[in-house]
């Protein structure tokens, strides 16, 4: 048996593909533990270095490129990925979700591009002539083209709508939606039948780099117009689906450039983003053409009501003292957290408080409603990171048979999500979300700042509900003020 130079035998084919292979290996693993809080840490971490041999795996290649230039973008990337994902607050987790995402399809379509200036004149069916004699040349194969050209549309789309997706969360630009009114139809199949044409064109052989760069450019404007109309609160979803389009056009990078790492990891994205988009725009009752079509969630203007609402009730309003007396005489308390403990981060005061009822022999559990909060999983992240235990935590379907047998809800800064008029009000925008049936509890609970309505900027019927008591104050210093009630009773 001969043996092989170790240089050789890193470089090799054999070798490459084994390592791939383990990276594949390794992101299933790191997948099966993001199902599941307890795990979902070291599910990251596993995927995180299955990512790492890929990518040793694909440098490894022979004739790789400019080390000096690949080491200057990892040491940028390091630089300014490292310290932002570390300082980001849950908060803020969509926003910057979408930024990395967008950097993404951003890589994607550079690459489709370089690739074009590599291959680009070999695009098509073409013919030289030599010596008079016309000779018909391979080329590259035409799926190449395609897949290039795809990647290339669909990561421009995603690069630019991430980008005005990340600048409606954080604020940047106005959350309500900016659009043509009923042109915007027209001017978005307009775009794409116009890049679509520029990549047909392409694919068949038109050498031109202006051409692709045109196409680049039509599509970055489709990215605009398609994520501009949407309203700053249905930008999750949006994420999630731009998140599927990203892996999309990784995949078919990867295809144009023969690297199964790219292949299987585009892939993989674009499958998961494609399943959560589809579970989060179900469990709030919405198709993902009528998100796409804005509306619903627009973060604009809200019909605040004080004192009676449409419904012709009243609102009681408590303090902190009554509220600790209701709850020290329960036997049962379930805790509704929303996007408001996320925005006051009173989950540890949260803990508190229960950890004292607990001490008073009242049986608490939380109730967890698909998407309370902004993004999927918000609640029970940031209940975890308080400690809660995490089979204390109900999903919405087993927590709702409970609530007949419960005295209070506390319901902690969430709203649309306890809303009975997603079942009551046929002419609700929330009508048909599924919702955490509350008002079935002996008394509810329920703090926040003002009658102010939530996401769906709809009145909330539960809270003038005669069994319903108001405690009006930020989420953090309310829960911290009954605990305080609470110790002194
Ligand atoms: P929301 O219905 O948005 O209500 C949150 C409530 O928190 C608001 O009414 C607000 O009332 C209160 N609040 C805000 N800051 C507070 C603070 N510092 N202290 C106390 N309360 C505070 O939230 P939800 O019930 O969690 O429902 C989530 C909504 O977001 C649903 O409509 C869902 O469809 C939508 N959504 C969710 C996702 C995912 S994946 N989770 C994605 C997109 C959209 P005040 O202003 O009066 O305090």
């Amino acid at each position: 048996m001969t043996s092989l130079p170790m240089a050789t035998f890193l470089q090799s084919e054999s070798f490459i593909y084994v390592l791939y292979i383990v990276a594949f290996a390794l992101f299933i693993q790191g997948l099966r533990g993001l199902s599941g809080p307890t795990t979902a840490v070291r599910g990251n971490r596993i995927a995180a270095v299955g990512m790492a041999i890929a990518v040793v795996a694909t440098l490894l290649n022979p004739g790789e490129g400019n080390w000096g230039l690949i080491a200057l973008g990892l040491a940028i990337g390091v630089a300014v990925g490292v310290p932002a994902a570390r300082r980001v607050k849950m908060t803020a987790m969509p926003q910057m979700v979408a930024l990395f995402n967008g950097v993404g399809g951003g890589a994607v379509a550079i690459v489709s591009w370089v690739e074009f200036r590599g291959l680009g004149s070999t695009y098509g069916s073409h013919t030289v002539e030599i010596g008079g004699e016309v000779i018909h040349t391979g080329g590259v194969a035409t799926y190449v083209a395609i897949f290039s050209v795809f990647a290339a549309i669909v990561g421009s789309v995603s690069f630019w709508g991430s980008n005005i997706a990340f600048g409606k969360l954080q604020e940047i630009l106005p959350g309500r939606p900016i659009s043509l009114g009923s042109a915007q139809q027209i001017v978005n199949l307009v775009l794409l039948i116009l890049a679509v044409a520029a990549g047909v064109d392409l694919v068949a052989g038109a050498h031109s780099e202006l051409l692709f760069i045109g196409m680049l450019i039509v599509a970055a404007l489709l990215g605009n117009a398609v994520v501009l109309p949407i309203g700053g609160a249905d930008m999750p979803v949006v994420i999630s689906l731009l998140n599927a389009f990203t892996g999309l056009s990784a995949a078919a990078t990867g295809m144009a450039l023969n690297n199964p790492a790219l292949i299987v990891a585009g892939m993989i994205v674009g499958a998961s983003g494609s399943i959560l988009t589809n579970l989060m725009a179900k469990a709030m009752n919405r198709s993902i053409p009528s998100i796409v079509a804005g509306g619903f969630g627009g973060g604009g203007a809200v019909e605040g009501a004080e004192g009676a609402g449409e419904h012709g009730g009243t609102v009681r309003s408590i303090g902190a003292a009554d509220a600790a007396i209701q709850l020290a005489y329960a036997n049962r308390v379930v805790v509704v957290p929303g996007y408001g403990m996320a925005v006051a981060q009173a989950q540890h005061a949260v803990r508190e408080l229960t950890k004292e009822l607990e001490s008073r022999g009242v049986e608490v559990s939380y109730a967890i409603h698909p998407v309370a909060g902004r993004m999927p999983g918000h609640m029970n992240v940031l209940l975890a990171e308080a400690d809660v235990p995490y089979d204390q935590l109900k999903e919405m379907d087993d927590a709702n048979p409970e609530f007949q047998r419960t005295d209070v809800s506390l319901v902690i800064g969430a709203n649309d999500v306890t809303n009975p008029a997603a079942k009551n009000t046929p002419s609700s925008p929330i009508y048909g979300m599924p919702i955490l049936e509350v008002a079935d509890s002996r008394s509810v609970i329920v703090i926040k700042r003002s009658m102010n309505p939530g996401f769906a900027g709809i009145e909330n019927e539960l809270y003038f509900d005669p069994k319903t008591s108001m405690l009006f104050g930020d989420a953090k210093s309310a829960v911290s003020e009954i605990t305080a009630e609470l110790s002194a009773l």
